[in-house]
């Protein structure tokens, strides 16, 4: 398949099909401000334009995920990994205004408490942190605060490895975007 795009869909229906949980998640893969990479797990989301993840504004992230990231997927049950580098776009405001309300409960009271106190940063214990989100004032009705945000990811380079061959040797297969086209190489696994 020459579209990695649908490939990667197709992939990870499959995975999907098998109740794979990783083909919920993504490992997201940003630099921060020292040069140090960082990597944390994400729920991929499916929306109409493409892949997307939801994250917080406060949280250093944010700022490292503006141009470019890499995120990473294995998924056991077909034994395929992606690794995907992408360019990010913010998503429309309306567009998280909607899917904010479908967020649980303590999610949503969490990106209130961001607005005070930044996701990431330190507390004295889980009882101020406790505290901290008792005391955090919601919005009648509730909506979401300003620092919820979420991206879209645009794919410019896509590998694939696929471990589940029956003569052992994997597959690997580099795909690059170039001026709207995506050129297909096989890499030496
Ligand atoms: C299964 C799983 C799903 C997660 N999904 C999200 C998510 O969608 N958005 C998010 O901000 N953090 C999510 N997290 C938490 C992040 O991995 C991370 O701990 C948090 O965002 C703080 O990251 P930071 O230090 O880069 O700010 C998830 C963690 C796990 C284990």
């Amino acid at each position: 398949m020459s579209d990695p795009v649908a490939r990667f869909a197709a992939d990870r229906a499959a995975a999907r099909e098998a109740k794979d949980p990783m083909a919920a998640v993504c490992v997201l893969a940003t630099v921060d401000e020292n040069g140090m990479p960082q990597a944390r797990t994400l729920v991929l989301r499916d929306i109409p334009e493409g892949l997307a993840i939801y994250i917080n504004a406060s949280s250093p992230k944010w700022q490292q995920s503006q141009e470019r990231v890499a995120i990473q997927v294995w998924w056991p049950s077909v034994q395929i990994q992606y690794r995907i580098q992408a360019r990010c776009e913010a998503l429309p405001a309306l567009h998280i205004a909607e899917s904010w309300q479908l967020r649980p409960d303590v999610p949503k009271q969490m990106d209130w408490l961001y607005q005070q106190r930044p996701q990431s940063s330190e507390v004295n214990d889980r009882d101020e942190l406790l505290n901290l989100l008792q005391n955090t004032q919601l919005p009648a009705p509730l909506v979401a605060p300003e620092g919820a945000r979420g991206l879209l990811l645009l794919p410019e380079t896509i590998e694939r490895l696929d471990l589940n061959r029956s003569n052992g040797v994997h597959d690997r297969t580099r795909y690059v975007l170039d001026a709207g086209r995506w050129l297909e190489h096989t890499l030496i696994p």
